[in-house]
């Protein structure tokens, strides 16, 4: 298990680029099942989780060369109805692509992501969209096998706005015959992202980044050259680093209209912005102010800050509570962050935060990506050496972290 040391207390300064978005190269590479012949994917950030999504391009016959922030990819022959096991249960975003795999093929066999750490994430919602569309689904043996030989457009309506969901049936809808509309949609921007992509690619989709997404089918999309967008979320978690060690960052090639939510949680609590086109500079006075957050989903605060958000809350002067509405067991950071000196106890899905003047370094384990986030800038401001174990987890969805936040003067180092 890789590990880093952070020494803590010393104030971040500086400016730093913001890497592709995570969780928007995920789906448009899993797009590329649809688009025939050609297509440049840049702006993806150097991530495992990435590389995992490359490997399950190639397992289908699809060719994927990494190269840096560039994925070529060439898809010409016959795509596999068949997605390895070892991949899914790597990684659960690998489900996404049994939409484009089902929309193309007219088939799909997958196994059942299980659950998480952060959940059980079940799959649902994407399974009851793809019976909208005329699928028949059959589950045997651990596999979930999805048939149809034309999808043919329908009525999706979610019970709650699935980001994965809403990617998975606007993919498979874009090959189906006649109209699909989603309502109830997630409207993240990634999901804009993804759509804007498959328009691109001559796909007929409007309403994405509104709750109604209205697809029409078209009999095939062609390559594409995308950038993908900013990661909203590494941005964030950057701009925390600086509030925390009581510094002054810059973060660059940013969007600040998709992390407006945190933006009005931070200035409530007392920090400055400056805000130009697509850089966002923030500071701080002196200690700041707890606040009282809830998780929603887009445009709400997103349960993918909520873990960094509260090792920042943890050292605000007064209490906070933080309530987590997305997903059932995303607290997994308190107990490493109470081993460091935070007072933080919760109430079912509500972590209730009495702000401490000062943390101190331990020894603590990364349990999942975002709660490992939560640590490293914990470990940032605490008073002496934090060892983080896990890395691995951060490692899924933060490119380059150590020498990012070392070029900002932090004092950190990653141990195999
Ligand atoms: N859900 C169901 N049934 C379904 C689908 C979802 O009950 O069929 C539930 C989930 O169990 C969860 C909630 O709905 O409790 C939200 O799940 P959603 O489908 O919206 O999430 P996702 O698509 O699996 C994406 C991101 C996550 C992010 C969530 C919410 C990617 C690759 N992942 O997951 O990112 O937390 O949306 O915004 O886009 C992360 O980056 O750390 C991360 C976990």
């Amino acid at each position: 298990m890789a590990k880093v040391k952070i020494i803590g207390e010393q104030p971040l300064h500086g400016a730093i680029n913001i890497s592709g978005a995570k969780n928007s190269a995920l789906p448009i590479l899993a797009a590329a099942v649809l688009l025939d012949g050609e297509s440049i994917i840049s702006n993806v950030p150097q991530l495992t989780d990435i590389t995992t999504m490359v490997r399950m391009l190639r397992s289908i016959n699809i060719l994927a060369e990494q190269s840096g922030g560039k994925i070529r990819i060439v898809n010409k022959k016959q795509v596999k109805h068949l997605i390895p096991y070892e991949l899914v249960t790597k990684m659960r975003a690998s489900f996404f692509i049994a939409g484009p795999i089902l929309a193309k093929v007219g088939m799909v066999r997958v196994p059942m992501p299980g659950g998480c750490a952060i959940g059980s994430r079940p799959v649902d919602i994407h399974l009851k969209g793809f019976q909208a569309l005329g699928a028949v689904v059959s589950l045997e043996h651990g596999f979930i096998e999805i048939r149809c030989k034309k999808l043919k457009g329908g009525q999706v309506n979610f019970p709650f706005p699935s980001v994965g969901a809403t990617e998975n049936i606007m993919m498979a809808a874009t090959l189906a015959e006649g109209v699909t509309t989603i309502a109830n949609a997630a409207r993240e921007p990634e999901i804009v992202d993804l759509a804007d992509l498959l328009n691109e690619a001559g796909a007929n989709i409007s309403g994405a980044g509104s709750s109604t997404i209205v697809i029409t089918g078209v009999s095939a999309l062609h390559g594409v050259k995308h950038a993908v967008i900013p990661d909203r979320i590494e941005a964030g978690t950057m701009l925390l680093a600086g509030l925390i060690t009581r510094g002054q960052i810059t973060v660059n090639n940013v969007r600040p209209a998709d992390i407006s939510a945190l933006l009005s949680v931070l200035s409530e609590t007392g920090a400055r912005f400056e805000i130009e086109n697509n850089s966002i500079t923030a500071a701080l006075g002196a200690r700041w102010r707890g606040a009282q957050v809830v998780t929603q989903p887009y445009p709400g605060f997103p349960t993918d800050m909520q873990a960094q958000l509260m090792a920042y809350l943890a050292l605000a002067e007064g209490a906070s509570t933080v309530r987590e509405t997305i997903f059932e067991n995303r607290f997994m950071h308190i107990g490493e962050l109470q081993r460091m000196g935070a007072r933080i106890r919760a109430e079912e899905r509500t972590a209730i935060i009495e702000g401490v003047a000062g943390l101190s370094g331990a020894e603590v384990k990364a349990t999942d990506l975002r709660a490992g986030a939560a640590l490293w800038l914990a470990g940032l401001a605490a008073q002496g050496e934090t060892t983080i174990y896990g890395v691995e987890h951060i490692e899924r969805g933060y490119e380059k972290l150590t020498e990012k936040l070392s070029a900002l003067g932090a004092r950190i180092k990653r141990i195999n």
